[in-house]
């Protein structure tokens, strides 16, 4: 699976979270890379909301993992930012192979810890308020995304 689609401002990205919320299963796992501000936690707050999660999603970059029980399912939001270079081995995986949503912002700092078959979502800054959403996963687990109507948002 391949995809992508751009967006014109950050409510359409969080339009693009709650719309993807509504399709995980128990134990998905989404990495989010691009730059600082790329828009990683925004759409995970949209995720968030899909999901129900009751609390606003804020950056988790201070705690590393934030989670959030009470939604449709667990939502596990790790920032792996502030672990390039550390020990890794800090009880992550119990997130990562939990039986919820578990979306990694910075996951190339935690690659050991990474399963196989990710949704992969990289973003990219095409303007001041745009931004392009590329969704790619090796394996068929996420096909349902070329199913989204990712026109409609934006
Ligand atoms: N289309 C857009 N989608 C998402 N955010 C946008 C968009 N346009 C502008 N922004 C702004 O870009 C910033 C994105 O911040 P956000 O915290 O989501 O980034 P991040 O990728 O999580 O960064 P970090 O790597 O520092 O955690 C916010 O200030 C937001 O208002
Ligand atoms: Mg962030």
């Amino acid at each position: 699976m391949k995809r992508s689609v751009i967006l014109p401002d950050k409510e359409q990205t969080k339009a693009l979270g709650r719309l993807l919320a509504a399709h995980f299963m128990p134990g998905d796992v989404v990495l989010l890379s691009g730059d600082l501000g790329a828009g990683k936690t925004t759409l995970t707050s949209g995720i968030g909301q899909g999901l129900n999660v009751e609390s606003e999603v804020i950056s988790p970059t201070f705690n590393i993992l934030r989670c959030y029980f009470k939604g449709r399912l667990p939502l596990y939001h790790i920032d792996a930012y502030r672990l390039e270079g550390q020990n890794i081995e800090i009880g992550l995986d119990e997130a990562i192979e939990g039986d919820g949503v578990c979306v990694i912002e910075w996951p190339q700092f935690i690659e050991p810890l990474l399963p196989d078959d990710p949704l992969q979502i990289e973003i990219y800054n095409r303007g001041e308020n745009t931004r392009e959403f590329v969704f790619s996963c090796p394996t068929d687990r996420y096909d349902w995304v070329n199913n989204l109507p990712l026109e409609d948002l934006g």
